[in-house]
């Protein structure tokens, strides 16, 4: 009889103020389905900070939304996260909504030094994409802002890499990416398309070998919970 498994997570975290990373955050999402046993989900982050109240929104209200974008980024198996370049780093939105889950609200008066949730984030795949005005416009450094926080977090960066044939692809090695033209009008191309949908696929790709390699290494040694606790406690 063949052995049910778990389908993998993918969660989809994308700002998009005109709508160019949104359409790549749906090629992503497409090409991640082309991985058998693949859920994908999309989160799009607001420009509001997740702890600003929204009209009529009470402080109890507004503390269940914020732990259930918690909860979402927490139990994804993978994130792929997404940011227009703006002034050649993710826009800021996305790195707010970080900076607001991976901090601990109330952390407790004890443990006052790490109040960080970073755990969340530990040994989950993730890959970036972007979009930019310009090919100079910084959407590298927009990626390496993306990546430099996943590897912050202690996630498990997954990237394209260089894409065949390398001298005449002119896909980013580091995430998927669009040029959107100075007036923000210019439609993606198909390479520009299908370099998120690779995005998507090659992330959801590590991610399920990931998690099987995680339950096979479980059966044989049990949770890794306990194993990480007590290298950490013989240390
Ligand atoms: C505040 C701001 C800063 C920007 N900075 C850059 C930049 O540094 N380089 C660039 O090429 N484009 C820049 N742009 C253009 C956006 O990156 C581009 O329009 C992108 O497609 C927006 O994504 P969206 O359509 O998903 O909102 C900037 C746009 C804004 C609003």
């Amino acid at each position: 009889m063949q052995e049910q498994r778990q389908r993998t997570r993918i969660l989809i975290v994308y700002y998009s103020r005109f709508g160019a990373v949104r359409s790549l955050a749906e090629h992503v999402a497409e090409g991640a389905r082309r991985v058998p046993d693949i859920e994908t989900e999309m989160l799009e982050v607001e420009d509001l900070p997740v702890e600003a109240l929204r009209p009529g929104e009470r402080a109890a209200d507004m503390q269940m939304r914020r732990a259930m974008v918690v909860g979402k980024l927490g139990s994804a198996d993978a994130l792929i996260v997404g940011a227009p370049a703006y002034f050649g780093s993710m826009a800021s939105p996305v790195k707010r909504l970080f900076e607001d889950c991976a901090t601990a609200s109330n952390p407790p008066a004890t443990d006052r030094s790490r109040p960080w949730h970073h755990y969340l984030f530990h040994d989950k795949p993730g890959g970036a994409f972007t979009a930019s005005a310009t090919p100079h416009g910084g959407n590298e450094q927009a990626l390496h802002s993306i990546l430099t926080l996943m590897m912050h977090l202690g996630m498990v960066v997954v990237t394209p890499g260089q894409q065949m044939p390398i001298l005449e692809n002119d896909a980013a090695p580091y995430g998927a990416t669009a040029i959107t033209g100075a007036m923000g009008n210019r439609i993606p191309t198909e390479t520009e398309l299908e370099s998120a949908r690779a995005l998507g696929q090659r992330v959801a790709e590590v991610a399920t070998w990931l998690a099987w390699g995680r339950t096979e290494w479980e059966k044989r040694h049990g949770a890794i919970g306990d194993h990480v606790a007590s290298v950490t406690k013989s240390t």
